[in-house]
């Protein structure tokens, strides 16, 4: 199956798919954020990388710890009450999903929105957004299903969408994905949703809620190593696809909570003193110094509430677990 160059649309190459966006960043933008991250006082990358063929798998199977609360919290959420969420949302609605991954709590929504317009999932990794929109396509033989790969974190033409007879759109952004910009991101962010989502659009977004840190360190620091593979698994990629020579043996993983800012960091630790090289530069590594590969927001609901309604959002209705771990939250557009 050949891909089609960024930006260029290719029409019904997928099955039932309508058609693909390819709005995916270049390998040299790829290069150019790792080695501008490499060269900081705090080495970073940014976390959006994670997400390559293997990565997004990483993910997938993070999401089925019985550690990483995140995903079953959320579900079971969703499970409850898409029927209420579809009854918030009406009839004909184009429904764009950011960091739209295995697409599973997408098809409880989608199982109570028979009148939907169509649905655009947005994703960075082009292989996962495909597999996962060409699954949902062949499941739901008669909804419109329009791929968009793409790097939502930094600002993009979105494509129009003219194709399609909708009466509003409905952005839904799952996972606490949300949590991984900083505050200030995350309401930039907001409003950029609320660009896309236009007049009486809506938001359907998932929040990870602050709680007792024990259960958030355990969450990152799973017994079966996944997340410390999906940490290295960067590092894998950076040598496979810029031609770097990271030892993975030689960089541990490290997850904490810090309650002062409120977030997961991720770090990749280097053990020893090294230098890495990619292609022709060079990197030199402290013992003992990390890389800070992540970042994940917990936020109390009403301060979340109150950065979306900066960004112009109203709170239509929030769902919660008992144990108010995690929040499912409808905003409306005026
Ligand atoms: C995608 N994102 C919301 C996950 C999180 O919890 O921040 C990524 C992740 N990192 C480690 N485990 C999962």
């Amino acid at each position: 199956m050949s891909h089609p160059q960024p930006g260029q649309v290719a029409q019904a190459t997928y099955g039932y798919i309508v058609s693909f966006h390819d709005l995916h960043p270049t390998p040299a933008a790829f290069r150019e954020e790792v080695i501008a991250g490499l060269r900081r006082p705090h080495k970073a990358i940014p976390a959006k990388f994670f997400y390559d063929r293997r990565g997004s798998a990483l993910f997938d199977e993070i999401c089925q710890l019985d550690e990483y609360y995140l995903t079953r919290i959320e579900t079971t959420l969703l499970e409850q009450h898409a029927p209420d969420i579809a009854a918030l949302f009406g009839d004909e609605v184009l429904l764009i999903e950011y960091g739209s991954g295995s697409g599973r709590k997408t098809r409880l929504l989608l199982e109570c929105l028979p009148t939907l317009a169509a649905y655009v999932p947005v994703d960075i990794s082009k292989e996962h957004l495909l597999a996962a929109a060409t699954e949902i396509a062949q499941a739901y033989p008669h909804l419109r299903v329009t791929p968009v790969c793409a790097d939502y974190t930094r600002e993009m033409d979105f494509p129009d969408f003219n194709e399609f007879h909708y009466r509003r759109r409905a952005v839904f952004f799952p996972g606490s994905s949300i949590g991984n910009f900083t505050p200030e991101k995350a309401e930039m962010f907001l409003r950029q949703a609320g660009e896309v989502a236009g007049r009486q659009g809506l938001l359907l977004i998932g929040i990870d809620l602050k709680k007792d840190p024990v259960v958030i360190d355990a969450a990152y620091n799973d017994s079966r190593g996944v997340t410390a593979e999906f940490n290295r698994n960067l590092l894998r990629r950076i040598n496979t696809e810029l031609g770097a020579d990271f030892d993975l043996r030689l960089f541990e993983h490290r997850a904490f909570y810090d309650p002062i800012h409120g977030r997961v960091e991720m770090h990749l630790v280097s053990v020893q003193p090294q230098t890495v090289h990619i292609g022709d530069e060079t990197f030199t590594f402290a013992a003992g110094e990390t890389i800070h590969t992540e970042n994940s927001y917990k936020y109390e609901l009403d301060v979340f509430q109150a950065m979306a309604a900066r960004a112009g959002w109203t709170t239509r209705a929030v769902w919660q677990d008992e144990q108010h771990y995690f929040a499912v939250c409808l905003f409306t557009k005026p």
